[in-house]
């Protein structure tokens, strides 16, 4: 059911050295950083050949990522994101299997455009797992 690894997100501490380190040291085409107000974060996003990295800060008060940081102030992986060619189906499957979907279910429109959904990381390895209409 899932496809291709859409991206990795990583929350960092500072987005100056985290961008410096995947542009300069680790040699990867990197954006701009992004502000996504309705999503809390500003983003930057990594162009690797096969996926993307995404190095994420929190944007203003309530960010859904600010506990994250603070529990990890060096920062770390937050989530994965798959691909899906059906999003409900994927869901409906998904809970069929009980796997907790957050929030009310419903898919809502990710940093990409695109519809997403996240599941509970204690239903998937300890791994925050968002999945994203391709
Ligand atoms: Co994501």
């Amino acid at each position: 059911m899932i496809g291709r690894l859409n991206h990795v997100a990583i929350v960092v501490p500072d987005l100056g050295p985290a961008t410096a380190l995947y542009r300069d040291t680790l040699g990867a085409s990197v954006s701009a950083p992004v502000d996504l107000p309705e999503h809390g974060v500003t983003t930057v996003f990594v162009e690797l050949p096969n996926t993307k990295i995404e190095l994420l800060h929190p944007l203003g008060e309530g960010s859904p990522i600010a506990k994250f940081l603070a529990s990890n102030p060096a920062g770390g992986i937050h989530h994965v994101c798959y691909e899906v060619d059906d999003i409900l189906a994927a869901r409906d499957r998904l809970k069929a299997d009980g796997l907790r979907v957050l929030g009310d279910g419903e898919p809502r429109i990710g940093a990409h455009g695109k519809p997403v959904l996240f599941l509970h990381p204690k239903d998937c390895l300890g791994t925050l797992v968002e999945i994203e209409q391709a």
